[in-house]
């Protein structure tokens, strides 16, 4: 480990010495956001871009100086016409002012480029100090969040306890003495810390398990523990990328870290550590991880979730990283709050600076401040696929090269390795694959372009004698981008969940694509070449596991906020409250740009402010989700193993009181008209009178009915019960449809969205052969533990 922080530091320049700030004089060009009134476009115009372009070109010449008379017109980023119209651009301040004198100017305002901003997802979640969820519960002092996970890394700076208070009486857990952890290493912030591992001894007698003790020797646990309570840490960064302050969702709420995982771990383990979790009194439990199981009485978080519920404990679950196809979540524990991950609006580039003066913007996580200055860029068609060694090593030396990843059997990871062997100094690549954007690993120095950006390129390189390039890296670009955010990640896990089909998962979704967090330091972290890796306190990471300890964060500010809420209340407001539409105000979409629907992200992406304040809440106890047990056609047996012998069978009924609604319909009804009727009950938690009424997004092909069609609250706390009946046809030419009941209060702001989905049940497809595939692949995955006496493999996600 000490070898690979020496390496760092002879490769690396100290970025952090050199990360400057913008003192532009008024020739020197940057980045804005321009707004523009379309309505202004003259008619000769055949699209905006040609407008926005001319208007560009007459800045230019009315603006220039002595100063900036040789430079080349200012260059747009992108265009907007969607919702909102206008464009980006890098221009100078003088160009600026004259572009505020064309018609149709609204307004303009900079790009964010290195602002002080880790964990910005508290940012894009529109958390702050002034007002909101953050102030009125106190940042969620006192309120415990168990993280049931690989343990934690005790000495990074998120967990330190400064400006934390004394720990409450109620806290019944411990500081477990173990390797190379003692009490010692427990604080105000990290109040309890525990392992798990006799059922992985027991399952593999005689096995050696690394580190005997909380400490977590991966980083999964660390990561997630710090996105949901981590304490304000200045001055953090991945390798120059994202730098800023870190701090978690609810940075006063404090942690219990139960380590259960040992490069996989099994059911008993996890059954334990949950089971300590609850005694101990944590309010919250985080668990980032997903089990194969699909039976929810064999399915260790179902059950032990379950006893959660009871004590008044909020579970909140990551989907998994299984997506894009339906039915990816394994399981979907009903009285679970299970969530999807999206992207933040903040990408990560290079700069890419043509011989000719022109700016692409383009993405990169290259690790370091790489010198690559006015090297000669190639374009040659036969090297351009980069994708053996072979072809590498005859690229010329200290070359700028182009690689054409938009052809045939190219792939950006292959690529990535076999350049570091090739006689080039960086590489210009161009893709359409938005995943790439999710990878934290860019071993070679390079930017990653669109094919569109790549036209300007090739363009240019063709029309030079001696083309050059020079690339920029470690730049971080806030609020715009390639696209929209959120977008639904396209690895994160889809409904219905496979063990039972009448409560909609995913609930909700939250930000999980690179999220900046806490790690352990010695873990290796992002290569650079093929042979050296970095390591720091922080790295970013992706995927439903940090999406998973947002919910915990927020579910934490909204118990400090309002202790008397039940889960299934804070549950509600969440959801209630979440939104559909991404920051243009357009429906939050999918990878490949089309529509998400609830199966992909639930009610949204959380919206801690709004959950703080719902309005309405849907209620449930533990005996109405015991009933929902109960409906679920389980033996006895299955059903005690569950809801154990507290609660009787009584009163089943699969109308559980849950803040959205699905129809599911089975092969045996093909062509069937069918009719479903739920009711619903809400309680009034505004502060006094209120009248709501509802508006519909009906399913296609799907009828609607509501009654009453008013809710009349006269007081607060008053619940109102309301009936919701679908009638709609089993067509398998149609298998999802979305839709929504949003519940408006009259004189007032609250809204109250559900969302509703029509469904075809898992008999009307092939995907459990997909799945048995799949569950061999994941037994597969865990290296170390794997044995026959294990039957339940649970896997971070
Ligand atoms: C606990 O461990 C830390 C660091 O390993 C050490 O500095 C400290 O002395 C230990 N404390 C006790 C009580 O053993
Ligand atoms: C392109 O690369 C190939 C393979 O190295 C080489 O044979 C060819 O001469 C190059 N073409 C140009 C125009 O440089
Ligand atoms: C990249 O490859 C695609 C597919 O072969 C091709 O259509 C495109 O023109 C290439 N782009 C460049 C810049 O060579
Ligand atoms: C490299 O890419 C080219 C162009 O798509 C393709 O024809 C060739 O088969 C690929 N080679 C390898 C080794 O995959
Ligand atoms: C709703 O309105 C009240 C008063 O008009 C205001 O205090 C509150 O912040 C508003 N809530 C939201 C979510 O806009
Ligand atoms: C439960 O079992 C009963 C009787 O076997 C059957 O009529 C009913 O449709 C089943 N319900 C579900 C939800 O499978
Ligand atoms: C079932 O539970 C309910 C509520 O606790 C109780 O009123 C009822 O008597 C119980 N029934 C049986 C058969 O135990
Ligand atoms: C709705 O139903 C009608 C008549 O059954 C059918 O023609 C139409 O294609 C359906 N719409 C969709 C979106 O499937
Ligand atoms: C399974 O457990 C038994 C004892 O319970 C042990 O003897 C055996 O070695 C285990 N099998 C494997 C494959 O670890």
């Amino acid at each position: 480990m000490k070898l690979i922080s020496n390496l760092v530091a002879l490769i690396l320049l100290p970025w952090f010495l050199l990360a400057h700030h913008v003192h532009q004089t008024s020739a020197e060009r940057s980045t804005y956001i321009v707004h523009m009134d379309k309505s202004f476009m003259p008619k000769a115009f055949s699209s905006h871009h040609y407008w926005y372009s001319s208007i560009l070109k007459s800045v230019k010449s009315v603006s220039q100086t002595s100063f900036d008379s040789d430079k080349p017109e200012p260059k747009l980023i992108y265009t907007y016409d969607n919702a909102f119209h206008g464009f980006s651009v890098v221009i100078s301040k003088n160009e600026l002012e004259a572009l505020k004198r064309s018609p149709g100017f609204i307004s303009a305002y900079a790009d964010d480029i290195i602002t002080p901003d880790t964990t910005h997802s508290y940012k894009f979640l529109n958390l702050n100090t002034a007002t909101g969820i953050w102030p009125a519960s106190n940042y969620g002092k006192d309120v415990i969040i168990g993280v049931i996970d690989t343990g934690i890394w005790p000495e990074s700076p998120s967990f330190k306890d400064d400006g934390m208070t004394e720990i409450p009486a109620r806290w019944k857990g411990i500081c477990e003495v173990g390797e190379e952890f003692n009490s010692s290493l427990c604080n105000k912030k990290i109040i309890g810390a525990r392992y798990f591992r006799e059922g992985i001894r027991a399952a593999n007698p005689g096995v050696t398990i690394p580190m005997n003790s909380a400490r977590d020797i991966d980083g999964h646990g660390t990561h997630t523990a710090s996105i949901a309570a981590g304490n304000y840490v200045d001055s953090v960064s991945f390798f120059g990328y994202a730098p800023g302050t870190a701090r978690g969702v609810a940075p006063r709420a404090r942690l219990a870290v139960y380590k259960v995982l040992w490069n996989g771990g099994v059911t008993s383990d996890i059954l334990a550590g949950i089971d300590q979790a609850v005694a101990d009194g944590v309010d919250i439990l985080s668990i980032s991880l997903s089990n194969r199981n699909t039976n929810l009485y064999e399915n260790p978080l179902a059950i032990a979730s379950f006893g959660a519920r009871e004590k008044g404990i909020l579970v909140s679950l990551s989907a998994g990283n299984r997506g894009s196809g339906v039915r990816t979540i394994r399981s979907g524990i009903p009285w679970g709050v299970v969530v999807a991950s999206g992207t933040v609006d903040r990408w990560f580039s290079g700069t890419l600076t043509l011989g000719n003066g022109k700016t692409i913007i383009g993405w990169s996580t290259f690790p370091a401040r790489a010198a690559i200055r006015n090297l000669p860029l190639v374009y040659n068609e036969t090297l351009s696929p980069c994708n053996s060694s072979s072809l590498l090593s005859e690229a010329p030396d200290q070359s700028i090269i182009i690689c054409n990843l938009t052809m045939e059997n190219t792939y950006f990871d292959s690529t990535m390795s076999y350049l570091p062997r090739s006689n080039a100094r960086a590489a210009i690549i161009i893709s359409e694959d938005f995943s790439i954007l999710r990878s934290n690993s860019f071993p070679f120095p390079g930017v990653v372009i669109s094919p569109t950006q790549a036209l300007e390129v090739t363009n240019y390189v063709s029309s030079s004698d001696a083309p050059t390039a020079t690339i920029e890296f470690q730049q971080t670009i806030l609020g715009t981008g390639p696209r929209a955010a959120p977008v639904l990640s396209e690895t994160s896990s889809r409904g219905p969940g496979l063990s039972y089909e009448g409560i909609l998962k995913p609930d909700i979704m939250a930000p999980g694509v690179l999220i900046l967090a806490a790690y352990n330091p010695h873990v290796s972290g992002p290569p650079i070449g093929n042979n050296v890796f970095l390591s720091g306190d922080y790295t970013l990471l992706s995927g439903t596991s940090m999406a998973c300890p947002h919910i915990s964060g927020v579910a934490a500010l909204l118990k400090a906020a309002h202790p008397d809420w039940s889960p299934a209340a804070i549950q509600s407001a969440m959801m209630t409250t979440a939104n559909p539409l991404d920051n243009t105000g357009q429906p939050i979409r999918e990878d490949d740009n089309s529509i998400a629907t609830p199966l992909g992200i639930g009610s949204g992406q959380v919206d801690p402010n709004r959950a703080l304040d719902p309005g309405l809440i849907y209620d449930a106890s533990i005996q109405d989700i015991a009933n929902l047990v109960c409906s679920m056609n389980f033996t006895r047996e299955q059903t005690q193993t569950i809801i154990r012998s507290s609660y009787n069978c009584s009163n089943p009924s699969s109308d559980l009181n849950y803040p959205s609604f699905v129809a599911v319909f089975y092969s045996a009804e093909e062509g069937m008209m069918l009719t479903k009727r739920f009711v619903r009950t809400v309680t009034n938690v505004g502060n006094g009178a209120a009248i709501y009424k509802y508006k519909l997004e009906i399913p296609v092909n799907t009828t609607i009915r509501i009654r009453p069609q008013t809710l009349v609250f006269r007081k607060k706390y008053e619940k109102q019960s309301y009936s919701l009946t679908i009638r709609y046809k089993a067509d398998i030419e149609i298998q999802h449809r979305p839709g929504s009941v949003t519940w408006i209060e009259q004189n007032g702001n609250h809204t109250v969205r559900s969302p509703i989905m029509v469904s075809a049940g898992a008999d009307f497809s092939a995907s459990y052969i997909m799945l048995l595939i799949d569950n061999l692949a994941v037994i597969l995955q865990v290296p170390s533990f794997s044995s026959n006496n294990v039957s339940i493999f649970l896997l971070r996600t």
